[in-house]
């Protein structure tokens, strides 16, 4: 890996589109992938194997999963794509898939950074994302389980996914507040949290400030305390800002002094869960993607190509823009 390297993890077609109340076209969440991938995001959170009662939205991750394995996805570099998995019935869905086309997909983890002349329809990843809460009322309303069940369950969605050879990324929500709960979420039961999943096997954590409440201090205290905790902070961690209380680039820029490589963000700012009243979107991908640059990072990412996708996807939701950058460019 390059040392300037950032990678950024894309949630917008799940994330991003979650929280919707209105149904989605199937064929307006495959454009947004096709666009995504088109403007150099490597690696794009695609859906969801969660029950239909819960997230409606995401009833239709099959036939997406289904879509990009049968037709593939134009890009220049290799493409990974993440679903969702909150329990084995989640994961067994998606492996009926992938077996129907088990030569459309590779099966080792991509972590090379993109390539400019590598054009071509390629072969994707899979990867499954478990999420885990770092307090109880939030696995209740998210998982309907206390954390311990939740990691009984996810123990056994990580030994499947791995005789599978599929990658698992495990989120831990409400890292830096609690919607039930407030702001004080303890940092050594995060820490704990992220042993015990990469313990289990889980191949990266990704850490939710699912309310947006996190300032700069508490993401320097939470990261020094995975740090403390023997987490590898720089290798093996991602943060997962929303930008409710617009702190995310702060704590963006904070994280990137502590080591971390990898941040999830959403195009256009899109973006709420369903468990989390009030959390506005995640952070926007065309902000994290001109912070990055200006500091002389690489994300891979051209910044035009997704503010346009931002500006087309935010119309077709009738959203509001999230992000600054995507309007200012617009605007230019
Ligand atoms: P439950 O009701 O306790 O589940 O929900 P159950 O096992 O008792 O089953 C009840 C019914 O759900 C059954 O169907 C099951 O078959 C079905 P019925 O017999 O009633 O017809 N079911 C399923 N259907 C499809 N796919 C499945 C599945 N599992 C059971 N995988 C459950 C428990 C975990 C399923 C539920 O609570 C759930 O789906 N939760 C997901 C909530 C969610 O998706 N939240 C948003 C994502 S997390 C997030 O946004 C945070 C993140 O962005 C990071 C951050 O910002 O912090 C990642
Ligand atoms: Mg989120």
């Amino acid at each position: 890996r390059l040392d300037n390297h950032v990678k950024i993890v894309e949630v917008g077609p799940r994330d991003g589109l979650q929280n919707e109340k209105k149904t989605i076209p199937l064929a307006t969440k495959i454009e947004l992938i096709e666009r995504l991938a088109k403007a150099g995001l490597t690696t794009i959170e695609a859906g969801a194997f969660v029950s239909p009662k819960w997230v409606p939205q995401m009833s239709n991750s099959s036939e997406i999963l289904e879509h990009l394995l049968q037709h593939g996805t134009p890009s220049r570099a290799p493409l990974t794509f993440s679903f969702l998995a909150p329990n084995t019935k989640g994961l067994d869905s998606a492996i009926a898939i992938l077996s129907r086309y088990p030569k459309a997909f590779t099966r080792e983890s991509q972590r090379t950074p993109p390539s400019k002349d590598s054009p071509g329809t390629q072969k994707p990843a899979l990867e499954i994302a478990i999420f885990a809460a770092a307090t109880e009322s939030f696995s209740h309303r998210n998982l309907n389980c206390s954390i311990a069940d939740s990691l009984t369950r996810f123990s056994a969605v990580i030994a499947a996914a791995k005789d599978a050879d599929l990658r698992v990324r495990a989120y831990i929500s409400v890292v830096l507040g609690c919607p039930f709960e407030g702001p004080a979420v303890d940092p050594h039961r995060v820490a704990a949290l992220a042993t015990e999943l990469l313990g289990m096997g889980a191949d990266s954590i990704s850490l939710g400030d699912t309310t947006g409440m996190g300032t700069a201090p508490r993401t320097a205290e939470l990261l020094t305390c995975l740090h403390n905790a023997g987490v590898r902070v720089g290798e093996d961690v991602a943060m997962h800002f929303h930008d409710t209380y617009g702190q995310a680039l702060v704590n963006t820029a904070v994280a990137l002094e502590h080591g971390v490589r990898e941040f999830d963000s959403s195009v256009g700012g899109l973006g709420g869960c369903p468990y989390s009243p009030g959390a506005s979107g995640n952070v926007a991908t065309e902000d994290v993607v001109y912070f990055l640059e200006s500091l002389g990072m690489d994300t891979g990412v051209d910044l035009d190509a997704v503010a346009e996708v931002g500006a087309w996807i935010t119309g077709e939701v009738g959203k509001p823009h999230g992000g600054s950058v995507g309007k200012a460019l617009l605007a230019a």
